[in-house]
């Protein structure tokens, strides 16, 4: 049997026959979307057929470990969101949010609309008896921020099924640089508060950069994840070791939308005036240095 709190190199479906025994509470997967993106070993350039087919298998060994009332989220693009929808189904797997996760610096094109979404499905075992901490991720209100009506809920609303989180670009603190899909810990950290709690065990099939299981780690979840490629699995476990050695506390599920509304000193939308700066203009300045 597989050890917890540790990233295993290999197949994820030949290590998931190994888990079982292993409450496995909440599942994580975001697997390559067969778009031809540049891996170290995977080749992410499959025929449709045997695409479609692999991915049954592994969603097939996820719901065979997953706890009755397990959650399962997978992570998709555009091009096999039907079908993961459809494969669910075939698997008894109970749909309860089709999230849209719309990301900020998407991918410019020159003829069609950029692409700026990926889809997060969210299923369950169990229609009846699944967990969703609502406390862990409340946001404010429409209510609350904009239209300062006393009715609102004091603590906020259960946020909708779009998220918005930037992508990890290459500028920022978080990102890695040897993954090119790392995902953001904040979307993770709402996956993860909202339907496991602390002791809990989260699996990833699909590690990369190891993001789900160190977000588990640093919420206090125990965590088990699995990557094709070595190198891949010994960053991945170079980068929590890292982390948790810093003590990283708490870690927050807050979309930017939301920081910068709590951050206002008055409600969105209540007469903002905007202040600018007057330019003033004597004979001793340029306009152009003025700024
Ligand atoms: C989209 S990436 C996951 C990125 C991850 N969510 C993160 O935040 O870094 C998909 C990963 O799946 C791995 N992979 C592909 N086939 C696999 C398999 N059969 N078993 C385990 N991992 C596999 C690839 O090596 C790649 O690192």
């Amino acid at each position: 049997m597989l050890k917890i709190n540790e990233i295993y190199h290999g197949d994820c479906i030949k290590l998931l026959g190994q888990v079982k025994g292993l409450p496995v509470r909440l599942i994580f997967a975001d697997p390559p979307f067969n778009i031809g993106y540049a891996y170290d070993i995977y080749n992410d350039n499959k025929k449709y057929d045997e695409y479609c087919d692999w991915t049954r298998q592994w969603m097939h060994a996820c719901r065979e470990v997953l706890t009755p009332d397990g959650s399962f989220y997978i992570a998709i693009g555009d091009d096999y969101a039907a079908e993961i929808r459809m494969f669910a189904r075939e698997l008894g797997l109970h749909l309860r949010n089709w999230i849209i996760w719309h990301y900020t610096f998407g991918q410019q094109t020159k003829m069609k609309f950029a692409r700026a979404h990926t889809h997060i499905f969210y299923f369950v075992a169990d229609p009846k008896n699944f967990l969703f901490n609502d406390r862990e991720i409340r946001v404010p209100s429409a209510r609350q921020l904009v239209y300062n009506d006393k009715r609102a809920d004091s603590r906020g609303k259960i946020p909708d099924d779009v998220w918005r989180y930037s992508r990890v670009c290459g500028t920022f603190k978080e990102r890695e640089g040897w993954h090119n899909c790392q995902m953001p810990t904040k979307l993770l950290a709402r996956i993860i508060k909202t339907s496991s709690n602390p002791g809990d065990l989260v699996l990833d099939p699909f590690s990369g950069s190891g993001t789900t299981a160190l977000t588990a780690a640093v919420l206090k979840r125990n965590y088990l994840a699995f990557d094709l490629s070595e190198t891949y699995v010994v960053s991945a476990r170079e980068r929590i070791a890292r982390t948790l050695e810093q003590e990283p506390g708490d870690l927050d599920c807050d979309e930017p939308i939301f920081i910068l509304a709590r951050n206002q000193r008055r409600p969105v939308g209540t007469n903002v005036v905007r202040r600018t700066k007057k330019l003033e203009l004597s004979e001793n300045k340029s306009p152009e240095k003025s700024y």
